[in-house]
């Protein structure tokens, strides 16, 4: 399973890149809104520096406005994934970008029959969110077993982004169900990294070097 990170900010995104782990970043209207910034300009940033897919989302509810917003959005660097919501004119779109050569990933999936529509759409990854499933008493973890299941049984090769994930557990989780991606908020990024016996081992490696010294 390959990592993305779920984040519009800067600094987050150059320390996490570093770490050569990361194959791509996905935004959304809500974490470009906390950064401030023009979000074409912040895209030109991210897309300065990572060279996997970049996802930028488009806020038209019709097709016709996705449409102008993805082009203007792809034209700033080839590595941009237009970001699609879920819907009937979403699903035009993305059709219509399929043929034009734009990668989409289709957003705000919380069904394994969105899953499949999007796929048929021509969609490049869909996103299901498992953060948003499990706050309202839903296990969206078995939303990515039924994806995966689905599109592997009917060779598709649409990719899963297993998204709004919430901690590290959502990540072991999402790879053993059969996510191709996951799209990690830097806190859990730096959440997986770190375990306790890890610090405890280094500190006793340390102090029996020391001590070995004297
Ligand atoms: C990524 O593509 C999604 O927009 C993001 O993971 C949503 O996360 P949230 O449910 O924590 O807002």
């Amino acid at each position: 399973m390959k990592f993305f990170l779920d984040t519009a900010n800067i600094d987050e995104i150059r320390t996490a890149y570093a770490l050569g782990v990361i194959d791509g970043v996905t935004t959304n209207p809500s974490l470009v809104a906390k950064e401030n910034v023009s979000f074409h300009d912040r895209l030109k940033e991210i897309t300065a520096i990572v060279s996997g897919s970049v996802s930028a989302e488009v806020i038209s509810l019709d097709a016709e406005g996705m449409l102008r917003e993805g082009r203007e959005l792809a034209a700033i660097a080839p590595n941009i994934t237009i970001k699609v919501p879920m819907t009937a004119e979403g699903l035009k779109a993305v059709s219509a970008f399929s043929k034009e050569g734009i990668r989409t990933n289709v957003t705000l999936v919380f069904s394994a029959n969105q899953a499949l529509l999007a796929a048929r759409a021509g969609a490049t990854y869909v996103s299901p969110f498992l953060g948003r499933l499990d706050d309202i008493g839903h296990n969206g973890l078995d939303l990515i077993s039924d994806i995966a299941e689905i599109f592997a049984l009917h060779d598709i090769e649409t990719e899963i982004i297993a998204a709004s994930i919430r901690h590290p557990v959502h990540v072991t989780e999402a790879a053993k169900r059969g996510a191709h991606i996951a799209t990690v908020p830097y806190k859990v990024l730096m959440q997986m990294i770190k375990h306790p016996l890890t610090d405890i081992g280094i500190e006793r490696f340390l102090a029996d070097w020391e001590k070995a010294k004297k």
